[in-house]
Protein backbone atom coordinates (compact mmCIF):
# COMPACT_ATOMS: atom_id res chain seq x y z
CA UNK A 1 0.00 0.00 0.00
CA UNK A 2 1.11 3.44 -0.69
CA UNK A 3 -0.14 6.93 0.17
CA UNK A 4 1.98 9.05 -2.04
CA UNK A 5 0.94 12.15 -2.78
CA UNK A 6 -2.05 11.49 -0.15
CA UNK A 7 -2.95 13.73 2.88
CA UNK A 8 -3.98 11.94 5.89
CA UNK A 9 -5.53 13.87 9.17
CA UNK A 10 -5.07 11.77 12.65
CA UNK A 11 -6.71 12.99 15.32
CA UNK A 12 -5.55 11.80 18.76
CA UNK A 13 -1.93 11.54 17.17
CA UNK A 14 -0.29 12.02 20.40
CA UNK A 15 -1.66 9.30 22.06
CA UNK A 16 -0.09 5.68 22.42
CA UNK A 17 -2.03 4.61 19.30
CA UNK A 18 -2.63 7.73 17.52
CA UNK A 19 1.33 8.25 17.21
CA UNK A 20 1.52 4.75 15.80
CA UNK A 21 -0.63 5.50 12.96
CA UNK A 22 1.22 8.97 12.05
CA UNK A 23 4.25 6.73 11.74
CA UNK A 24 2.70 4.16 9.74
CA UNK A 25 1.04 6.27 7.50
CA UNK A 26 4.05 8.51 6.59
CA UNK A 27 6.46 5.79 6.21
CA UNK A 28 3.80 4.67 3.43
CA UNK A 29 4.51 8.51 1.98
CA UNK A 30 1.51 9.93 2.67
CA UNK A 31 1.54 13.83 3.91
CA UNK A 32 -0.05 13.12 7.89
CA UNK A 33 -1.56 15.84 9.51
CA UNK A 34 -1.33 15.28 12.79
CA UNK A 35 -3.84 16.48 15.49
CA UNK A 36 -4.12 16.73 19.34
CA UNK A 37 -4.85 18.65 22.17
CA UNK A 38 -3.73 21.81 23.42
CA UNK A 39 -3.54 22.84 19.88
CA UNK A 40 -7.00 20.66 18.39
CA UNK A 41 -9.66 19.80 19.83
CA UNK A 42 -12.45 17.36 18.45
CA UNK A 43 -15.24 19.13 19.94
CA UNK A 44 -13.94 22.42 18.21
CA UNK A 45 -15.60 23.60 14.89
CA UNK A 46 -13.51 26.42 14.47
CA UNK A 47 -10.45 23.94 14.97
CA UNK A 48 -11.90 21.90 12.77
CA UNK A 49 -11.97 24.40 9.73
CA UNK A 50 -8.49 25.72 10.42
CA UNK A 51 -7.03 21.76 9.96
CA UNK A 52 -9.03 21.05 7.28
CA UNK A 53 -8.14 24.86 5.13
CA UNK A 54 -4.60 23.98 6.36
CA UNK A 55 -4.71 20.77 4.50
CA UNK A 56 -6.43 21.71 1.32
CA UNK A 57 -7.90 18.90 0.10
CA UNK A 58 -8.29 15.56 2.39
CA UNK A 59 -7.63 11.82 1.06
CA UNK A 60 -8.33 10.36 4.85
CA UNK A 61 -9.32 10.85 8.19
CA UNK A 62 -8.47 9.00 11.05
CA UNK A 63 -11.14 9.81 14.11
CA UNK A 64 -8.90 8.05 16.61
CA UNK A 65 -9.16 11.25 19.10
CA UNK A 66 -11.07 10.38 22.30
CA UNK A 67 -11.02 10.58 25.92
CA UNK A 68 -9.46 7.09 27.59
CA UNK A 69 -6.63 7.58 28.95
CA UNK A 70 -7.68 10.71 30.73
CA UNK A 71 -11.15 9.32 31.88
CA UNK A 72 -10.49 8.45 35.10
CA UNK A 73 -11.01 5.31 37.32
CA UNK A 74 -13.33 2.99 36.63
CA UNK A 75 -16.61 3.34 38.09
CA UNK A 76 -20.01 1.93 38.35
CA UNK A 77 -22.50 3.44 36.25
CA UNK A 78 -24.50 4.64 39.19
CA UNK A 79 -21.69 6.85 40.70
CA UNK A 80 -20.68 8.77 37.18
CA UNK A 81 -21.68 12.26 36.91
CA UNK A 82 -23.43 14.06 34.51
CA UNK A 83 -20.13 15.89 33.86
CA UNK A 84 -18.16 12.56 33.14
CA UNK A 85 -20.83 11.52 30.97
CA UNK A 86 -21.18 14.33 28.48
CA UNK A 87 -17.39 14.73 28.57
CA UNK A 88 -16.92 11.35 27.23
CA UNK A 89 -19.91 11.56 24.50
CA UNK A 90 -19.01 14.88 23.53
CA UNK A 91 -15.43 13.98 22.60
CA UNK A 92 -15.74 10.37 21.67
CA UNK A 93 -19.43 10.73 19.61
CA UNK A 94 -19.69 13.97 18.72
CA UNK A 95 -16.16 14.72 18.15
CA UNK A 96 -15.99 11.89 15.55
CA UNK A 97 -19.26 13.50 14.01
CA UNK A 98 -17.16 16.95 13.67
CA UNK A 99 -14.88 14.94 11.77
CA UNK A 100 -16.66 13.52 9.53
CA UNK A 101 -19.21 17.27 8.97
CA UNK A 102 -15.90 18.88 8.67
CA UNK A 103 -14.03 17.17 6.17
CA UNK A 104 -16.69 15.83 3.55
CA UNK A 105 -16.22 19.35 1.72
CA UNK A 106 -12.39 18.39 1.30
CA UNK A 107 -12.46 15.08 0.85
CA UNK A 108 -11.24 13.62 -2.98
CA UNK A 109 -13.54 11.37 -5.03
CA UNK A 110 -12.09 7.94 -3.62
CA UNK A 111 -11.68 9.45 -0.01
CA UNK A 112 -11.88 7.21 3.25
CA UNK A 113 -12.79 8.01 7.21
CA UNK A 114 -11.45 5.34 9.64
CA UNK A 115 -13.20 5.67 13.13
CA UNK A 116 -12.46 4.12 15.95
CA UNK A 117 -14.52 2.30 18.33
CA UNK A 118 -13.34 -0.14 20.40
CA UNK A 119 -14.28 -3.82 21.95
CA UNK A 120 -15.89 -2.45 24.99
CA UNK A 121 -19.02 -1.32 22.94
CA UNK A 122 -19.25 -5.55 22.02
CA UNK A 123 -18.13 -7.09 25.46
CA UNK A 124 -19.53 -4.19 27.93
CA UNK A 125 -16.52 -3.53 30.13
CA UNK A 126 -17.67 -2.48 33.37
CA UNK A 127 -16.84 0.49 35.20
CA UNK A 128 -16.89 2.46 31.55
CA UNK A 129 -20.13 2.61 30.90
CA UNK A 130 -19.69 5.89 29.43
CA UNK A 131 -17.25 4.59 27.13
CA UNK A 132 -18.81 1.78 26.52
CA UNK A 133 -22.27 3.48 25.21
CA UNK A 134 -19.29 6.03 22.87
CA UNK A 135 -17.74 3.31 21.57
CA UNK A 136 -21.23 1.66 20.10
CA UNK A 137 -22.54 4.75 18.66
CA UNK A 138 -19.27 5.29 16.97
CA UNK A 139 -20.58 2.52 15.33
CA UNK A 140 -24.19 3.21 14.22
CA UNK A 141 -22.77 7.10 13.27
CA UNK A 142 -20.24 4.94 11.01
CA UNK A 143 -23.40 2.69 8.93
CA UNK A 144 -25.29 6.15 9.00
CA UNK A 145 -22.32 8.20 7.36
CA UNK A 146 -21.57 5.57 4.73
CA UNK A 147 -25.09 5.79 3.50
CA UNK A 148 -25.26 9.29 3.37
CA UNK A 149 -21.55 9.48 2.11
CA UNK A 150 -21.39 6.55 -0.24
CA UNK A 151 -23.63 8.18 -2.95
CA UNK A 152 -20.49 11.13 -3.09
CA UNK A 153 -17.80 7.91 -3.18
CA UNK A 154 -16.62 8.61 0.36
CA UNK A 155 -16.39 5.27 2.37
CA UNK A 156 -16.72 5.47 5.85
CA UNK A 157 -15.27 2.14 8.27
CA UNK A 158 -14.89 1.78 11.88
CA UNK A 159 -12.29 -0.38 13.49
CA UNK A 160 -12.56 -2.01 16.99
CA UNK A 161 -9.24 -2.53 18.67
CA UNK A 162 -8.94 -4.73 21.56
CA UNK A 163 -7.42 -3.78 24.76
CA UNK A 164 -4.37 -2.79 23.47
CA UNK A 165 -0.99 -2.69 25.83
CA UNK A 166 -0.44 1.47 25.41
CA UNK A 167 0.62 3.94 28.40
CA UNK A 168 -3.06 5.10 28.56
CA UNK A 169 -3.94 0.68 29.15
CA UNK A 170 -1.66 0.52 32.16
CA UNK A 171 -2.60 3.46 33.82
CA UNK A 172 -6.71 2.07 33.94
CA UNK A 173 -5.82 -1.78 34.30
CA UNK A 174 -4.01 -3.59 36.40
CA UNK A 175 -1.32 -6.45 35.22
CA UNK A 176 -3.26 -9.21 36.13
CA UNK A 177 -6.58 -7.38 33.82
CA UNK A 178 -4.38 -7.03 30.42
CA UNK A 179 -2.86 -10.62 31.50
CA UNK A 180 -6.21 -11.97 31.55
CA UNK A 181 -7.10 -10.39 28.02
CA UNK A 182 -4.17 -11.82 26.61
CA UNK A 183 -5.66 -15.65 27.76
CA UNK A 184 -8.73 -14.59 26.27
CA UNK A 185 -7.33 -13.93 23.16
CA UNK A 186 -7.24 -16.93 20.35
CA UNK A 187 -3.61 -15.57 19.55
CA UNK A 188 -2.21 -15.11 23.21
CA UNK A 189 -0.68 -12.12 23.77
CA UNK A 190 -0.78 -8.89 24.54
CA UNK A 191 -1.62 -6.18 21.38
CA UNK A 192 0.26 -3.41 20.35
CA UNK A 193 -0.49 -0.24 18.52
CA UNK A 194 1.42 -1.71 15.48
CA UNK A 195 -1.01 -4.78 15.58
CA UNK A 196 -3.91 -2.18 14.50
CA UNK A 197 -1.76 0.04 11.65
CA UNK A 198 -2.48 -3.27 8.58
CA UNK A 199 -6.18 -2.79 9.29
CA UNK A 200 -6.12 0.84 9.48
CA UNK A 201 -4.14 1.52 6.54
CA UNK A 202 -6.43 -1.34 4.50
CA UNK A 203 -9.49 0.44 4.83
CA UNK A 204 -8.00 4.15 4.28
CA UNK A 205 -6.79 2.72 1.20
CA UNK A 206 -7.87 1.63 -2.60
CA UNK A 207 -7.80 -2.13 -1.18
CA UNK A 208 -10.71 -2.05 0.60
CA UNK A 209 -12.32 -0.04 -2.06
CA UNK A 210 -16.13 -1.53 -2.06
CA UNK A 211 -16.09 -1.79 1.72
CA UNK A 212 -18.04 1.01 3.56
CA UNK A 213 -20.23 0.84 6.84
CA UNK A 214 -18.49 -1.90 8.39
CA UNK A 215 -16.93 -2.63 11.61
CA UNK A 216 -13.45 -4.43 11.90
CA UNK A 217 -12.64 -6.03 15.00
CA UNK A 218 -9.06 -6.55 15.62
CA UNK A 219 -8.49 -8.38 18.48
CA UNK A 220 -6.66 -11.38 18.40
CA UNK A 221 -9.93 -13.23 18.11
CA UNK A 222 -11.60 -12.45 21.28
CA UNK A 223 -14.96 -10.82 20.40
CA UNK A 224 -16.70 -13.07 17.04
CA UNK A 225 -19.95 -11.32 15.79
N1 LIG B 1 -5.71 1.46 24.28
C1 LIG B 1 -6.70 0.57 24.14
O1 LIG B 1 -6.70 -0.52 24.76
C2 LIG B 1 -7.83 0.84 23.22
C3 LIG B 1 -8.74 -0.18 22.94
C4 LIG B 1 -9.80 0.06 22.08
C5 LIG B 1 -9.94 1.30 21.50
N2 LIG B 1 -9.05 2.28 21.79
C6 LIG B 1 -9.24 3.57 21.15
O2 LIG B 1 -8.07 3.89 20.43
C7 LIG B 1 -7.91 5.31 20.41
C8 LIG B 1 -6.53 5.69 20.95
O3 LIG B 1 -6.37 5.14 22.24
P1 LIG B 1 -5.00 5.31 23.08
O4 LIG B 1 -4.77 4.05 23.81
O5 LIG B 1 -3.92 5.85 22.22
O6 LIG B 1 -5.50 6.38 24.15
P2 LIG B 1 -4.84 7.74 24.63
O7 LIG B 1 -5.68 8.22 25.76
O8 LIG B 1 -3.37 7.55 24.82
O9 LIG B 1 -5.01 8.67 23.36
C9 LIG B 1 -6.14 9.42 23.10
C10 LIG B 1 -5.68 10.69 22.44
O10 LIG B 1 -6.83 11.49 22.13
C11 LIG B 1 -6.52 12.81 22.48
N3 LIG B 1 -7.72 13.58 22.75
C12 LIG B 1 -8.56 13.47 23.82
N4 LIG B 1 -9.51 14.41 23.75
C13 LIG B 1 -9.27 15.13 22.61
C14 LIG B 1 -9.91 16.24 22.01
N5 LIG B 1 -10.99 16.83 22.56
N6 LIG B 1 -9.41 16.72 20.85
C15 LIG B 1 -8.31 16.14 20.28
N7 LIG B 1 -7.67 15.09 20.82
C16 LIG B 1 -8.14 14.60 21.98
C17 LIG B 1 -5.64 12.70 23.72
O11 LIG B 1 -4.91 13.90 23.93
C18 LIG B 1 -4.78 11.51 23.37
O12 LIG B 1 -3.60 11.90 22.68
C19 LIG B 1 -9.07 5.87 21.22
O13 LIG B 1 -10.15 6.15 20.35
C20 LIG B 1 -9.45 4.71 22.12
O14 LIG B 1 -10.79 4.78 22.55
C21 LIG B 1 -8.00 2.09 22.64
Amino acid sequence: MTFGGKTVLVTGAGGGIGAEYVSAFTAHGAAVVALDLPEFDVTSERDWQLAVTKAGSVDVLVNNAAVYGDIGRKRPLTELTVSDWDRVLTVNVRGTWQGIKAVVPALTEGGSIVNISSVAGRIGAPGFAHYVASKSAIEGLTRAAARELGPLGIRVNTVAPGLVSTDATRGLNTPDYIAAAARGRSLRREMTPHDLVGAVLWLASPASAFVTGQTLIVDGGQVFT
